[in-house]
């Protein structure tokens, strides 16, 4: 396998999560409610699996090989793309969990903005993605020899590994400091 291998694997789960939210979307223009719940379990694929488990492989692996390299302009600059639109889903996703927060408290006005938020996500990542996959990544190859490419593809397989341990002693953590 190539080391955009697993990272197209992930592309796939991130899809089947966004057309749950997408049906969420549906529900809430037809009901007037949400459930709280779901938009947890939502931000928390978005923030540990997307985010941390997916970009952070390639931020800390990917990106910063390509950063060696002598890129041409172009991928350069899709590169500085990709990079803004992570924070940039970051940034939504901290406001969908503030929004989520007010509309639990009973705020009128936190329904609109979680649609709003989860809309965003809806549009962006899909998009994000095609980039990566039909664009980026092919370019990105080409950079690599077949034992760089394999190298990364340990070094994201290390990465995941170390995942699950991160995510758990963070719900210890978090749970402790709430006692
Ligand atoms: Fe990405
Ligand atoms: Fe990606």
């Amino acid at each position: 396998m190539q080391a955009r291998g697993p990272l197209m694997i992930e592309h796939r789960l991130i899809e089947r999560m966004i057309t749950l939210i997408r049906d969420a979307l549906v529900h809430i223009q037809s009901t007037g409610k949400v459930d709280p719940l779901f938009v947890d379990a939502a931000v928390d694929f978005v923030r540990i699996y997307a985010d941390r488990t997916h970009h952070g492989k390639e931020e800390d692996i990917l990106f910063r090989d390509l950063d060696k390299r002598p890129l041409s302009a172009e991928d350069h600059r899709v590169m500085n793309e990709l990079l803004q639109e992570h924070v940039f889903g970051r940034q939504t996703t901290k406001a969908l969990v503030d929004a989520n927060t007010r509309y639990r408290n009973g705020d009128s006005t936190a329904l609109r903005d979680i649609a709003e938020r989860l809309q965003t996500l809806v549009t962006f990542y899909p998009k994000h993605i095609e980039k990566e996959d039909k664009v980026f990544f092919p370019a990105a190859r080409a950079y690599f020899t077949h034992d760089e490419d394999q190298a990364m593809l340990a070094e994201f397989w290390e990465f995941d590994r170390k995942m699950i341990h991160e995510k758990y002693r963070a719900v210890v953590d978090e749970l402790k400091k709430s006692r």
